[in-house]
């Protein structure tokens, strides 16, 4: 089992955070879409038959009569006899029941340009692209990576996968070269779809050129078969002849008419990969029925969506799990009217977000606290001058939100009428597992409060038995849930050992938890090698394994410390080789910040690098990681005694002292 920091005991919020709380408000209430607190118990009594139920209000082309198969944990099956086509689900359906002319995408580009694509239009361009697909030789079971900006064609590009039954690997443009073939070797995608280039903070960012470099690595060969690419920012690109094809030249040739067949509930949907413990980041594998089921269900109920009348805005990126489950999937089930944002909320200034939310009318607002708290560090001065009063619902994601940030979101975005759904789940849960529901908890700030209606979460001890209230201990889920992941593409085995076998029969998130007296659930960070900087998820062992890829580098030890905004950090210990006299130290801290933003992407850059000689370990060799967070924290160090050599951390700490 992985050592377990000290997150549980450090984490800034006490229980008496829980005596300052905020009940729904009786005209919320009264017009909620779960607003009957029987709803937990009575799915707790029966989850299969609660989501049986809710499977039931998706479109099946052939029903299913099972539900769940556990007869093989933890390899679960829900709804395996039943056919559906995803697609289908969130285009088709609406048209069919008369809804084609209401807005789905609400596109605004970086620069200004702006599109709007109804249901029926949205639908028209997944059909052509899904023609386009199959001519391109995709079928149902293939791989299809995508590398997009936030744009439409990105979400059009996702449903045309699904449409045939082929799954996506949505890769993050802001991941490398190296990043990207990795994800397209693992998968073994044949086609990649991509831009030109996107638009982030006032400039072009090219794609293309990175999809080339990737497909040039190891000796040029590949999988990939074609190049799709969509033209968005007119910047120079080479197009490989008999490899590269524009979008826009190809997909006119194909027409709107194609019919959605239905694939079993367990056709897998998409891979999307992770970082976790070991440097190889996890193609977490979604399967499509279950999946569905519970991304639909979830954010119909946390987000109290009205798809008639409100208008959703969730400003994630579709290259990581909100962006799949809550821009794609949920939404476009749920025929809900969303705003779709290509930028970075500081283009061109610190007001764009406030002025869409103004602009579109935004009822729905769904962010992450990083971004809450670098708005605030602006100032409130900038979103008060805009008109944010359609706003009723606002929801957080991807970390802990405290307890400051919570109120200034609640006051000056949601103007004190607007309940704050605190989300907890992870790429690998699918959909939201721990949140309130807006018409029936009484929120308190910094608490993601209740499992969901059918979930059955429990904070456990080490041998997995459940802690009293007051206590803290590990997150786990006990029984399966219909959007988990099914397995670790290509590596089962990975996929029992890393969830499945640290807590005997009970599926451990990685995370440490407390219970409050009132039974409510507050996060409290990962107890694993896993960081979360501005709620994404890094691996420690991927940036050390990327900065001894470096030619100057002998050893190094990355760990997350606490940062104002982005909540963690990347600060990375490196001892350089002693040969070494191509770098200084000095160059050393900039050199190898470029290094890892190349090798794994801009997210991944340290904050800081610490030339040192020596790491501290133990006798065993163990790098004490624990110790270097509370060096770069600047906290008192913690107990050395295990340590092989004492003096070696008085000597880094004061290194990093000197930096301050
Ligand atoms: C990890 C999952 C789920 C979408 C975004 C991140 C942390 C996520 C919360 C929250 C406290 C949270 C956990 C989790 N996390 N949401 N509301 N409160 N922590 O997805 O990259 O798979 O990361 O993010 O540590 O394990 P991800």
């Amino acid at each position: 089992m992985t050592e377990h920091h000290g997150t549980i005991e450090s984490h800034p919020l006490g229980q008496d955070e829980a005596q300052n709380t905020f009940p729904p408000s009786a005209e919320f209430r009264a017009q909620a879409n779960v607003n009957d607190p029987s709803v937990y118990w009575r799915a707790a009594e029966d989850p299969e038959a609660y989501w049986a139920k809710r499977a039931s209000e998706l479109r099946w082309t052939k029903p299913f009569t099972e539900i769940l198969d556990w007869s093989n944990p933890p390899f679960a099956k829900w709804f395996a006899d039943g056919e559906l086509n995803v697609a289908a689900n969130c285009l088709d359906r609406h048209i069919a029941e008369g809804i084609g002319d209401r807005v789905a995408i609400h596109f605004e580009g970086e620069p200004g340009d702006t599109r709007t694509l109804t249901y029926a239009e949205l639908t028209h361009e997944v059909k052509r692209a899904a023609n386009m697909l199959t001519s391109l030789g995709v079928e149902a079971g293939d791989r299809v990576a995508i590398y997009m900006p936030m744009i439409p064609e990105a979400v059009i590009s996702m449903l045309a996968v699904a449409r045939l039954g082929a799954a996506h690997s949505v890769v993050f443009g802001g991941f490398s070269a190296d990043s990207l073939r990795a994800r397209i070797d693992d998968a073994e995608a044949e086609l990649v779809i991509t831009a030109d280039g996107g638009y982030r903070k006032g400039r072009v960012s090219a794609l293309k050129p990175t999809v080339d470099d990737a497909l040039a690595l190891r000796g040029g060969g590949s999988t990939v078969k074609n190049v799709l690419v969509v033209q968005r920012t007119g910047n120079d690109v080479t197009m490989q002849e008999g490899r590269d094809l524009w979008w826009h030249e190809e997909v006119v040739a194909y027409d709107d008419q194609h019919e959605a067949k239905g694939f079993p509930a367990e056709n897998p949907l998409f891979i999307l990969y992770t970082s976790g413990t070991t440097g190889k980041p996890k193609g977490i594998l979604h399967t499509s029925g279950g999946y569905l089921t519970q991304v639909t269900a979830t954010h119909r109920d946390i987000f109290d969506l009205k798809p008639e009348t409100d208008v959703y805005w969730c400003t994630a990126d579709i290259g990581w799990i909100t962006g799949h489950s809550y821009v794609v999937y949920g939404p476009l089930a749920n025929g809900a009217t969303q705003v779709i944002y290509e930028g970075t909320p500081e283009t061109p200034d610190w007001g764009r977000w406030w002025s869409i939310i103004q602009k579109y009318g935004v009822t729905i607002f769904y962010t992450a606290p990083t971004a809450i708290r670098a708005c605030m560090k602006v100032g409130r001065q900038v979103p008060e001058q805009y008109d944010l009063s359609s706003i009723r619902v606002l929801g957080s994601v991807g970390e802990p939100i405290n307890p400051e940030a919570w109120r200034w979101y609640h006051e000056v975005i949601g103007g004190e009428k607007a309940p704050i759904v605190d989300t907890w789940w992870q790429t690998e849960t699918g959909a939201i597992m721990i949140s309130p529901l807006p018409g029936l908890t009484s929120l308190k700030p910094g608490s993601a409060q209740s499992p969901q209606p059918g979930i059955d979460v429990s904070i456990v001890d080490e041998k997995g038995r459940r802690v009293d209230r007051g206590q803290g201990g590990l997150l786990t889920i006990r029984r399966p849930w219909p959007s988990m992941v099914r397995t670790i593409w290509g590596d089962p085995d990975r996929f029992v050992d890393t969830y499945w076998s640290q807590v005997d029969g009970q599926y451990f998130a990685g995370d440490g938890a407390r219970v409050d007296e009132d039974g409510d659930i507050w996060l409290m960070g990962r107890v694993d090698d896993v960081m979360n900087v501005s709620g994404h998820r890094l691996s420690t062992t991927e940036i050390e394994s990327a900065l001894v890829d470096h030619v100057a580098v002998a050893e190094s030890a990355v760990v997350g410390a606490d940062d104002e905004t982005t909540g963690q950090a990347v600060v990375a210990f490196v001892i350089l080789k002693s040969q070494q006299q191509i770098i200084t130290a000095d160059e050393a801290e900039a050199e190898l910040k470029k290094h890892v933003a190349t090798q794994i992407g801009a997210i991944a850059r340290p904050r800081q690098v610490f030339v040192v000689n020596e790491l501290p370990k133990t006798r065993s060799g163990k790098i004490m990681r624990r110790l270097l967070k509370d060096a770069a924290e600047g906290r008192e160090i913690g107990d050395v005694t295990t340590l092989a050599d004492t003096s070696v951390m008085q000597i880094i700490s004061d290194r990093v002292r000197s930096e301050k």
